[in-house]
């Protein structure tokens, strides 16, 4: 039994490591395409709102590229100080990216809804992941495992996202109905997800989560 839990657990991990590092690629295509064409949605953002629009379409791409590499124990053990530059690289990404991403939230064309969906997925974004830093600056190792593992369930609702747009779209859904919804679909179920497996870990290992290192 715990054998077939290590392996969907190592699957499941490699899904997320694929999908993160393809849409991340993927999101790159308004360089050779431009913005009109490869993400016609957002173009509107081009009038007045570009700075943010760049910001966010440019930077966040590589916090979903960088996310899945710092949980490699592999990479983290062999080489810690790489570790420490992602993550550094990671947080400023982040950072970057959910503030520029809290400003297209009320640009979005696809109403209120929408706006306090991403409004508030960039405010908890940004929170867990300077929680992350915070808890690695003060050495208190287990609580940053906790909050890292919050801000990647975020950053992984952008394929989420497009998983969900793109089976909607596929099933005939209209897009002003399904794209409002996606908005807090995309990254709620993440987060309650990642924090029952916080809850469970903790729980199995007392002392855990007040442990340094
Ligand atoms: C997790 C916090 C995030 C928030 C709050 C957020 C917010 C937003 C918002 C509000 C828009 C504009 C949508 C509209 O105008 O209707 C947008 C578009 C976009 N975001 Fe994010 N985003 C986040 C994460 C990411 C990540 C990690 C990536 C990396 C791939 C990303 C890449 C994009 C791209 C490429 C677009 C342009 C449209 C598209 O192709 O879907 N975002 N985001």
């Amino acid at each position: 039994m715990e054998r077939v839990a290590k392996l969907s657990g190592s699957l499941g991990f490699w899904v997320v490591v694929v999908t993160s590092v393809l849409v991340a690629l993927a999101s790159y295509r308004f360089v050779p395409l431009g913005v009109e064409v490869a993400m016609n949605f957002v173009a509107h953002n081009l009038n007045g709102n570009s700075l943010a629009l760049y910001a966010h379409i440019a930077v966040a791409p590589i916090a979903l590229l960088l996310m899945p590499f710092q949980f490699m124990s592999g990479l983290r053990t062999r080489r810690p100080s790489n570790h420490r530059w992602m993550g550094r690289a990671y947080v400023a990404a982040v950072v970057i990216s959910g503030i520029a991403g809290f400003q297209l939230a009320f640009h979005t064309t696809t109403g209120t809804f929408a706006t306090i969906g991403f409004a508030l997925l960039s405010v908890i974004w940004v929170w867990t992941t300077l929680g992350a830093l915070y808890f690695a600056l003060t050495r208190q190792f287990a609580r940053h495992r906790d909050w890292i593992l919050r801000s990647a369930a975020l950053t992984f609702a952008a394929v989420t996202l497009r998983v969900y747009l793109g089976t909607s779209m596929a099933l005939g859904a209209e897009f002003m109905v399904a794209y409002p919804i996606i908005s807090w679909a995309c990254w709620v179920p993440n987060a309650l997800l990642v924090e029952a497996y916080i809850v469970l870990r903790n729980q199995r290992q007392p002392g855990r989560a007040e442990a340094v290192s």
